[in-house]
């Protein structure tokens, strides 16, 4: 019998990527999602690129009653995914008590429920954003945390220590926690995608509603940063790869392949590049043609970072194989198909 696996926040982006890579390899997923991010249909797009659509359930994983319920009628469960949560640094700011509460008490709740429900298994969506801006590069996983920048970043570093400390005092459960750098595109066929409400925070859903024409011109926060071009510097992940290590993080938890019971890897393609390529290479990629703008640094942000990527390549076998302007093309898509353009 196929492993089951809960993935929570499985109609997001990330999540619904996850979903598909799990279902080719196998696995038999139920989805958690309260919808406050997503929507409902993204499920009948899982169906038409997989051929199966997943069991749904619809409900807060912060309300502990109702998490309770849903383990008590589903039984056994192997493992979790765990990306549910709310995700929008500069909200976290305004909301810092929404973000506690949401991402720090449903990380408690699935925890209380795997102890009791004999769940052994969980990946966690850790972030790159625990690391500040690092003093020295690449980030190994060893790299020291820094204090983070916003709640948002520090319901991933509380989570981390929550997950480690109850899995330090529970020997029957294990975990994986995967720091995602900068994730980004969409699926080959565009019928899943990145869908942010209102106006996007991250550059490249704003690359492409700039393309659309949904938005006059892209800002570029800082050309004065200590880089080769002077714009900010980042790892970009495509997503299809970045779903692909949690299939290759759950194979090793369910094969016991882990070398302890709570390991963290970097996911990231071990190359940075600046917010100028990212324009730069959308262009070349599409052969669009983008407005912008250098305005001033955007307070919070650092200036460079991206991942050694040697622990997660060696330890999990995995490697992020897409290139950029393929991956800023599957955005272009997606974006295209989302507004309707031909
Ligand atoms: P997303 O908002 O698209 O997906 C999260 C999903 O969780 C949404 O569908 C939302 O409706 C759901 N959700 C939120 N709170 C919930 C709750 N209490 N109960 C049930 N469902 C709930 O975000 P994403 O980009 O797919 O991110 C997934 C995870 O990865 C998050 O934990 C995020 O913090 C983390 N992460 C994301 C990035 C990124 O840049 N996208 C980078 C690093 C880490
Ligand atoms: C990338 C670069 C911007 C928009 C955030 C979170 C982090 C993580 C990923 C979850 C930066 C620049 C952006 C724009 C721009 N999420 N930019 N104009 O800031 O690396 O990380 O998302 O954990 O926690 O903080 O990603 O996509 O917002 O920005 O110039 O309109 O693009 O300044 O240098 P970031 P981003």
């Amino acid at each position: 019998m196929a492993a089951k696996i809960l993935v929570t926040g499985g109609t997001g982006y990330i999540g619904s990527h996850t979903v598909v890579e799990l279902q080719k390899s196998g696995y038999d997923v139920v989805v958690v999602d309260n919808l406050s991010n997503s929507n409902i249909e993204v499920l009948d797009n899982i169906e038409k690129i997989s051929g199966i659509k997943p069991t749904f359930e619809n409900f807060d994983l912060a309300d502990k009653a109702k998490t309770i319920d849903f383990f008590e009628r589903n039984v056994g469960i192997d493992a979790i995914i765990h990306f549910a949560a709310s995700k929008a640094v500069g909200e976290s700011v305004e909301k810092p008590l929404l973000y506690y509460r949401n991402n720090l008490v449903s990380m408690m709740n699935l925890l209380e429920c795997q102890l009791e429900f004999d769940v052994a298994n969980i990946v966690f969506s850790s972030s790159c954003t625990v690391y500040g801006q690092p003093d020295v590069l690449p980030v190994t996983e060893q790299t020291p945390r820094k204090d983070a920048e916003s709640p948002y970043g520090n319901t991933k570093r509380v989570n981390e220590d929550i997950l480690s400390e109850t899995i330090a005092a529970n020997s029957k459960l294990k975990a994986i926690a995967l720091r995602y750098f900068n994730p980004f595109g969409a699926h080959p066929t565009a019928l899943i995608g990145e869908l942010p409400l209102g106006v996007p925070q991250n550059l490249v859903p704003f690359i492409t509603q700039t393309a659309a024409g949904l938005r006059d011109e892209i800002k570029v926060f800082g050309d004065d940063y200590n880089t080769a071009d002077g714009s900010a510097v980042r790892d970009y992940i495509n997503v299809v790869d970045l779903a692909q290590a949690h299939v290759v993080a759950i194979n090793r938890l369910l094969r016991g392949k882990n070398k302890s019971n709570y390991e963290v890897f970097n996911l990231g393609t071990g190359n940075g590049y600046s917010v100028l390529e990212m324009i730069n290479g959308f262009e070349a990629a599409t052969g669009v043609k983008l407005n912008y703008k250098i305005v001033g640094r955007r307070a919070g942000d650092i200036e460079k970072i991206w991942a050694d990527t040697t622990f997660a390549n060696e330890e999990l076998g995995w490697k992020a194989e897409k290139g950029l302007e393929e991956t800023l093309l599957t955005a272009w898509n997606w974006e295209k198909k989302v507004r309707g353009i031909k």
